[in-house]
């Protein structure tokens, strides 16, 4: 039997471990573990120590309810995930960065066991440098594999300790996708089946703005 956490923060009954270096599933680092004094195998022990942290990135232009789908079921699965927005020098965004930082922050980041944040540079590179061993992607349709399939075997040459996940949401999220309720909300329609209230909120005034220009 594994041991019990004494708490949503609390790792009463490790506090026996001596010469472990590691942060427990709740955020505990343990400095010393007396192993052979406990009576859990060191695999046993490994399925409570170690954190298993996914990281969930993209452009999140803005956040949709289909993100938040695969939110929900990544983290079932992980200990951790963290939502990490792209700085895409690349892609026009609708949102700054801050902005789409801040809806998620109303939005995903209180979700229990869910963080944002941002990255630049490699995803690789940044999953690497948060300890994570996996990056989950929400695949939609077969219009999104392909792409998603080059990017999953690219980053796996780039890292190969990093493991792409693939997560389908709900079906009647299928047809969802950020551009889509950009263009809807732009062209005044409803979207508020699409996104959480306080992106149909900010959508509404980004376009309230640029039709008063
Ligand atoms: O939501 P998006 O726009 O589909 O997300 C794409 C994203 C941000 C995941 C991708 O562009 C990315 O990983 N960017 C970081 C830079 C990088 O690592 N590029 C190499 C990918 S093989």
């Amino acid at each position: 039997m594994l041991p019990e956490a004494s708490g949503p923060r609390g790792c009463k009954s490790l506090s026996l471990c001596q010469a472990w270096r590691l942060d427990c599933k709740h955020g505990r680092a343990f400095e010393r573990c007396a192993l052979n004094s406990l009576p859990w195998t060191p695999s046993e022990l490994n399925v409570f120590f170690i954190m298993r942290r996914a990281i969930y990135p993209g452009s999140f232009d803005p956040v949709t309810n289909g993100h938040l789908d695969v939110i929900e079921r990544a983290r079932k699965l992980f200990d951790e995930v963290i939502v990490a927005v792209a700085h895409n020098d690349e892609k026009q965004a609708l949102f700054s960065l801050q902005e789409r930082l801040d809806l998620l922050k109303e939005t995903a980041a209180k979700i229990d066991n869910v963080r944002t944040t941002q990255f630049d540079g490699l995803l690789v590179e940044f999953a690497a440098a948060q300890k994570a061993t996996a990056v989950i992607r929400g695949l939609r349709a077969v219009s999104d594999f392909e792409f998603e399939f080059q990017m999953a075997l690219m980053n796996r040459k780039l890292e190969a300790s990093v493991e792409t996940i693939f997560l389908m949401p709900k079906e009647e999220f299928t047809y969802l996708s950020s551009r889509l309720v950009k263009e809807i909300a732009r062209l005044g329609g409803d979207v508020s089946s699409f996104v959480p209230p306080a992106v149909a909120k900010a959508l509404g005034k980004k376009f309230a703005a640029s039709r008063k220009k």
